[in-house]
């Protein structure tokens, strides 16, 4: 009956006719114009940037056969057709994903106005809506203006253990001629930022801008202010945070952490008037500051504290009088280059109400959000001039309801705010955040309640891309937890935690977590950035450290966790069809492997490692790490099939980028150590690996270094050692990163649902029924010593997220991008439904199904310009129907073959609702 319904549709579609004489095809569209995978970016940092489209389309099997995009230096232009930047002509392509711009050199402060149109098998396109984008200043000699800031602290700042710094308000007066066409703003604000013009709060981004080693690279942020200026009198303001620029905490004894200075900040604006002349007002000594404002410090560990009283309305207008202001000081750069922000900024991306508050004692309150969450409280409050109002912030809360610390270590994480008095004042923190679902609030005038307290959710303003829904409560709920999880931990850069004294950027922690995060969030620029950040803080020798960018100087030499610098780049090209990251960071990657090698191997086995296996559940609950040997992994073991993994990537890579020798040469390597890895750990009378864990026998497994003739065998000691352990997890942040693919992948899928929806120790599901809203640091993380227990960690999710995108809902690519899927639904036993979809650069991937022990019901969704070969749990091919009808003789749909209980059909874009009995 659908079948025939869209049949219609079809016959009824209109054919108009389009400028340039093409026919465009109304049922057929465009939408998503995106450049270097952004909407619309401004002040990007290349000249050749990659643009990108997604087509729409109400007809089955529609493929692109042609483009065209044009390319204006302005909207006028580009509306009469003329594309004066580029016209690419009609190019014979199906590409529409991360196209190259090919037209006039571009240079600095380019503006750039876009279209596409394409053609199709089904037909063509209208042109699309425009696009734009801008080039940024990508010359040294671009900037004029001159870094300003004052190295010194004033009486009120301290430089102790915990650094205390108020924040720094900068401001400069200008006069503008009348006729203003256009003014953009480039700013960089260490550590960070807000920027005011005319006493107006520009943009929405918050923790501005993205963090970086500034000795390396300083991202620069750019702004279209035209609206904001007029002409006459006009003013900026600018405040300066701390951030990590001026660290948290400049001396503490264990570990060398890095500083960089006190705050400073280069800012340029450059105005074009009508006429044709130009105007650059640029940050330099003319510029007045203060440090007596009213933010008193501001430390990401600690919190910020905010004097009302001390606010000086007017400041970033004309007009004020700032006589009794410090003249700014030229003060040396900080070193890095100059480089376009190109990730998404920061922002209050939802809001939360809390859900209960009590009262703890006289004047003590404790709020509770009802999730834990990364950023910050805004209160609403009213009271006399000087009343003070104290939040402290936790992430769980004791049996006598007061605040659990103890696992924060030395982050004090208090806000303090200081009432002006009068009316209704409202106030949260700007230059810190916190990690938290509890706030203990003293202080308040009068009896807080509920509604004057909302909690701000703050992270990289990376859009939700997948959704994954179960008929599994707790897998749900799971899932709502690794989603609360990601989404604390993207500051910038991606860290370990948000709310203890730590928050570092570790490379482990995301190695195979990114792949499944990429399916939540599209997270590609966000990880590009990293992988920048990785190479940056790469030494001279080749070492790569455990966190980058390396506020936190850990250089320890192991294979896992700076690994993670070329699992990302394989994640980013296949989830992605980003290809940049490969080509920018193989050099760095292959000097790493080198180094690596030379360093460390002997006879073909890495003998150097770190962490092992690292957060095993241990034997007794208040251990962090497992004593007993037996639990644990052999690290030469883990290091050197790591290397044979990597070994494998570098491998493709090479091939990718036209280095036949470099294939070779890690092809061979390959060889040489799977050869020497079977040589050492194998027991071939066991079939066991060293101490036979499952991490021990799952990586050589699932690596592809036991042969084939013993994977059975193998295979079967895991499963023995999984079902020893009661079907429960017994792996660490390593093992994890392939096991729920692993089991599938070897035909167990139903032991993976099983460890994947256990309630009881050790397993997700049991964090969750302990309360856990996000994911924990530790297995054992209810009863674990608090030094090394964040409530709010991400590593221990391993593969599950992947799994759950990849295998149970069968949403796989199968090259680059998701041009091709495959698309193959594990069938667990256990599950009832699913309801999954997926943003891929194509468009909307859809696996839904509903499924008993006989039959399967699956409505799927394959984006345009894409295609899927499905795999229907079917008793027999020709059985499937689609739409209440056989699927021999439905065009669209190809029937490959049956094996092993599926249909394999081949289908073109569109839905389809499948149905089968098996
Ligand atoms: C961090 C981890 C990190 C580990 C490695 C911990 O303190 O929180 O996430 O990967 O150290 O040493």
């Amino acid at each position: 009956m659908k079948r025939i319904f869209t049949y219609l549709i079809l016959a009824a579609a209109v054919i108009v006719n389009c400028p340039g004489n093409c026919y465009a095809d109304s049922r057929i569209g465009l939408q998503n114009l995106r450049c270097e995978m952004l909407n619309n970016p401004l002040g990007i940092g290349t000249i050749k940037p990659r643009l990108s489209w997604q087509i729409t389309s109400d007809a089955r099997n529609t493929n692109q056969v042609a483009y065209q995009i044009l390319v204006a230096s302005t909207p006028e232009k580009l509306t009469a057709g003329r594309g004066d930047l580029w016209d690419s002509h009609k190019v014979s392509s199906d590409a529409s994903v991360m196209v190259n711009y090919s037209g006039k050199a571009l240079d600095s402060r380019a503006a750039c106005y876009w279209k596409v149109r394409v053609w199709t098998n089904n037909g063509a396109t209208a042109w699309s809506k425009p696009a734009k984008w801008s080039v940024g200043l990508l010359n040294p000699t671009d900037w004029k203006a001159k870094w300003i800031g004052c190295d010194r602290g004033f009486a009120w700042d301290s430089v102790s253990k915990f650094s205390r710094l108020s924040a720094r308000y900068y401001r400069c007066q200008f006069d503008l001629k009348p006729g203003i066409k256009k003014a953009t703003a480039y700013i960089v604000g260490l550590g960070h930022y807000e920027l005011y013009v005319n006493g107006q709060l520009l943009g929405d981004q918050v923790l501005a801008q993205a963090p970086t080693d500034y000795t390396q690279s300083v991202k620069y942020n750019t702004f279209d202010v035209t609206d904001h200026l007029k002409k006459g009198d006009n003013a900026i303001g600018t405040v300066l945070g701390n951030g990590r620029y001026f660290t948290m905490r400049p001396k503490y004894k264990p570990k060398k952490i890095k500083e960089f200075g006190f705050p400073k900040m280069l800012l340029q604006l450059e105005v074009e008037y009508n006429d044709g002349t130009k105007q650059t007002i640029i940050s330099d000594n003319n510029w007045k500051f203060t440090a007596d404002g009213p933010i008193r410090t501001n430390n990401e560990y600690d919190g910020e504290e905010y004097d009302a009283t001390k606010e000086f309305p007017g400041w970033s207008k004309p007009g004020f009088d700032d006589s009794q202001w410090l003249k700014a000081e030229l003060v040396q750069a900080p070193g890095g280059k100059l480089d376009a922000q190109m990730n998404e900024p920061i922002r209050v991306m939802d809001t939360i109400k809390p859900i209960g508050i009590n009262q703890l004692k006289k004047d003590v309150w404790i709020l509770d959000l009802g999730q834990n969450m990364a950023g910050w409280l805004q209160m609403r409050v009213k009271g006399n001039r000087g009343d003070k109002v104290t939040l402290r912030y936790a992430e769980t809360v004791q049996p006598n309801n007061e605040l659990y610390v103890a696992n924060l270590r030395d982050a004090k994480v208090t806000d303090v705010y200081t009432l002006k008095g009068g009316a209704e004042e409202i106030w949260h923190p700007v230059f810190v955040y916190h990690g938290f679902r509890y706030v203990e609030i003293s202080g308040y005038p009068g009896k807080p309640e509920l509604n004057d307290f909302e909690g701000h959710v703050v992270y990289d303003a990376l859009p939700t891309i997948g959704h994954f829904e179960t008929s599994n409560d707790i897998v749900n709920k799971i899932y709502h937890n690794a989603y609360w999880g990601i989404l604390s931990n993207y500051k910038g850069m991606p860290v370990d935690c948000p709310q203890r004294n730590e928050r570092m950027p570790w490379l482990g922690d995301r190695a195979v977590g990114s792949l499944g995060e990429s399916f939540v969030f599209a997270n590609d620029n966000f990880y590009a950035k990293w992988l920048d950040d990785i190479a940056q803080s790469q030494k001279p020798d080749g070492a790569i450290p455990d966190v980058a960018p390396a506020y936190w100087n850990y250089y320890s030499d192991n294979m896992t966790w700076p690994g993670t610098y070329i699992l990302v780049a394989d994640m980013l090209y296949r989830q992605f069809a980003d290809k940049a990251p490969i080509e920018k960071n193989y050099a760095s990657m292959k000097k790493w492997m080198d180094y690596m090698r030379f360093k460390y191997m002997k006879n073909n086995i890495v003998t150097k490692d770190k962490y092992g296996d690292w957060c095993v559940p241990p034997e007794s609950p208040e251990l962090i790490h497992a004593k007993d040997s037996s639990l644990n992994t052999d690290g030469q073991l883990i290091a050197t099939a790591y290397y044979y993994n990597l070994s494998g990537l570098m491998e493709k890579f090479a091939r990718m980028l036209h280095k036949p020798a470099d294939a070779q040469f890690f092809a061979t390597i390959k060889q040489n150590i799977g050869k020497a890895f079977n040589d050492k750990y194998f027991d071939k009378t066991t079939s066991k690996y060293s101490n036979n864990t499952v991490t021990a026998n799952l990586l050589p497994m699932y690596f592809g270094i036991t042969p084939t003739a013993n994977k059975q065998a193998v295979f079967k000691n895991i499963v023995a050692k999984i079902n020893d352990a009661h079907d429960h997890i017994s792996t660490g942040v390593i093992g994890t990163q392939w096991l729920m693919r692993g089991l599938t992948e070897f035909g167990r899928p139903d032991l993976a649902w099983r460890i994947a929806s256990n309630t009881t120790y050790p397993s997700w599901g049991y964090m969750a029924n302990r309360g856990a809203t996000t994911i924990w640091e530790l297995w054992n993380g209810d009863t674990a010593n608090p030094a090394m227990n964040s409530r709010n960690h991400i590593m221990l999710l391993g593969d599950l997220i992947a799994w759950f995108y990849q295998d149970i809902a069968g949403i796989k690519t199968v090259n680059a991008g998701f041009k091709q899927l495959v698309m193959q639904p594990a069938i667990t036993g256990e599950l009832d439904s699913v309801n999954a979809s997926y943003q891929t650069p194509y468009g909307l991937v859809r696996s839904n199904y509903t499924s008993t022990k006989k039959s399967f019901n699956w409505h799927v969704t394959v984006p345009p310009n894409s295609s899927a070969r499905v795999y229907v749990p079917a008793k027999n091919i020709s059985e499937v129907t689609e739409g209440g009808a056989k699927i021999l003789g439905i065009k669209e749909i190809k029937p490959l073959k049956m094996e092993n209980g599926r249909a394999i059909l081949s289908i073109g874009s569109g839905d389809y609702d499948f149905e089968a009995k098996y």
